[in-house]
């Protein structure tokens, strides 16, 4: 009875005394990291939830280098031997952690939500020859892409020459992965606006970073408290998409180029639910991130640091089209590809670490032995910077460096923006496609200069749930027509 009032301080520190031991008994103690990376995951944490965990990441990478600590069971590595086992070992690398339960759509586990390879290989099956490059390259699919890319060269114009361009590139984004998903019935946000701008917006501007946060790291509060969380953080809610995409999928006149044809063959046994979530995924998973990277890029190319590379693209575009004046050309233009290059280096749309589980048994990387449920993660953001033998000055964007012969492989291994393996992005020749017609719809007619108005914060990266988008969502730009601004230099 005496010692009744001692049970509980006892317990508290023999629980104590437990994690003290599991913290300094842990293998992972080899790894370089902060001290308190040993003990807790609240400061990791608090940068995520401030936006801002890429860049501490890559701190942490660069005062501790390529293997770091980052909580008690995490750690982050930032190079091409990590990227190879952790992403691309046995095909497809590491299953996929948990977090990805937050990207899951009506319900529904998609390509990119599965968590284990063999889910996600045999869904990758049914959808991969819709994004092989010879399937984009086709005239309908790539077509599309370039005619949605002249319309962006038109509302530029036509909207005196001052563009909210980071808007208007979401729009193009928007309006050219619906082509490719839904034909003939995809959108028209760009010129037309209404409904389909709606839809745009929403996805666009969520800012459900916060409350997704919480529901991923403790799900029973989110359940009981999500009303009132609700009054601090929103959670992610986009009606007019959900909408959109299970009407689209409704019509039975798609073109044989599109995603939902090939859902919909009666042989992959899709139900409807399934094939409008694989699809409402796809259409979120090309919006923003072909946006912002464009956003991104057409930022830095416009400032009097990068001019000489704008003139330089100008000069190689205009020449294609003077050459081929009603073809949409996508190779062949090798400044264009280094400018595309260069800009996903420095400004990754998806920025972030990529989680996955070290599986049973444990691996080795970069010399470390994890044990089995370790979670481990590259960021592209620190993967592109992190060796400066291969990117030397590597804060600085400078396209010029892809023309150089040597070094290329080593360049081509650690570019990592896609990702890379069996789980790397399926969008990507789709993406680089609408990349690469809008930079020369753009730049074949105009100058583009920053507004006076836009300062550097404005387009500081902000990390959202996986992507990051400029923090002031806002990009102002003057678009000068060409010969106009010839003239003046
Ligand atoms: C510049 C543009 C883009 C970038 C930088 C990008 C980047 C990425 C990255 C890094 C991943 C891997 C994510 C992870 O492992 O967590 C990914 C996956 C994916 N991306 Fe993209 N993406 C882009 C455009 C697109 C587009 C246009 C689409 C489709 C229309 C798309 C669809 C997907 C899908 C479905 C996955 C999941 C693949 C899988 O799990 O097998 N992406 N993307």
């Amino acid at each position: 009875m005496l010692l009744a009032p001692l049970l509980l301080p006892l317990l508290l520190l023999a629980l104590a005394a437990h994690a003290l031991y599991k913290a300094l008994s842990s293998p992972l103690n080899r790894i370089p990291g902060p001290w308190y990376a040993r003990l807790t995951s609240l400061v990791l944490k608090w940068h995520e939830f401030r936006a801002n965990r890429t860049r501490y990441i890559h701190e942490l990478h660069l005062r501790y280098g390529p293997a770091v600590r980052i909580a008690p069971r995490e750690m982050a590595f930032a190079s091409a031997g990590a990227v190879r086992e952790i992403y691309c070992s046995g095909g497809s690398g590491f299953d996929k952690t948990e977090f990805y339960d937050l990207f899951r759509v009506y319900g529904r586990r998609t390509m990119f939500t599965t968590l284990d390879k063999d889910h996600h290989a045999r869904r990758k099956r049914i959808i991969a020859d819709r994004y092989a490059n010879s399937n984009i390259v086709r005239p309908k699919p790539l077509g599309g892409i370039a005619e949605r890319a002249a319309k962006f060269a038109q509302r530029c114009a036509q909207s005196g020459l001052l563009v909210e361009f980071q808007l208007g590139l979401h729009a193009y984004a928007f309006d050219c992965v619906t082509h490719h998903l839904f034909h003939p019935h995809g959108t028209d946000s760009l010129l037309q606006g209404g409904k389909d701008e709606a839809i745009m917006r929403e996805v666009t501007f969520d800012d459900s970073l916060q409350n997704r946060l919480f529901q991923h790291y403790w799900p029973t509060a989110h359940r009981l408290l999500h009303k009132l969380l609700y009054l601090f953080a929103k959670p992610r809610e986009t009606p007019l998409a959900d909408h959109f995409v299970l009407d689209s999928c409704n019509a039975d006149d798609s073109a044989p180029f599109t995603l939902l044809d090939r859902l919909r063959e009666p042989a992959h046994g899709l139900d409807p639910l399934d094939v409008a979530a694989e699809c409402l995924d796809h259409m979120a998973a090309g919006i923003d991130t072909t946006g912002d990277a464009l956003c991104f890029l057409m930022w830095e190319v416009s400032q009097p640091r990068s001019m000489r590379f704008q003139r330089k693209l100008q000069q190689e575009v205009r020449q294609t089209k003077a050459e081929s004046p009603s073809s949409f050309v996508v190779d062949g233009m090798p400044y264009l590809d280094a400018v595309v290059m260069e800009g996903l280096r420095c400004f990754p749309a998806i920025p972030m670490s990529l989680p996955r589980y070290v599986p049973p048994g444990g691996r080795t990387i970069d010399g470390y032995f994890l044990p089995a449920g370790t979670i481990v993660s590259c960021q592209p953001y620190s993967v592109h910077r992190i060796d400066t033998a291969v990117f030397p000055d590597p804060d600085t964007f400078n396209p010029e460096r892809w023309l150089d012969p040597k070094g290329d492989a080593e360049r081509k291994r650690l570019l990592f923006a896609f990702a890379n393996g069996g789980r790397g992005c399926v969008g990507k020749h789709l993406a680089l496609a609408e990349m690469k017609l809008l930079l020369q719809a753009v730049y074949s007619r105009f100058t583009t200069l920053p507004d006076a108005t836009m300062t550097e914060a404005d387009m500081e990266m902000s990390d959202q749930l996986i992507s990051s988008r400029p923090a002031g969502q806002r990009c102002l730009l003057r678009f000068v027509p060409l010969q106009e601004s010839e003239l003046l230099e």
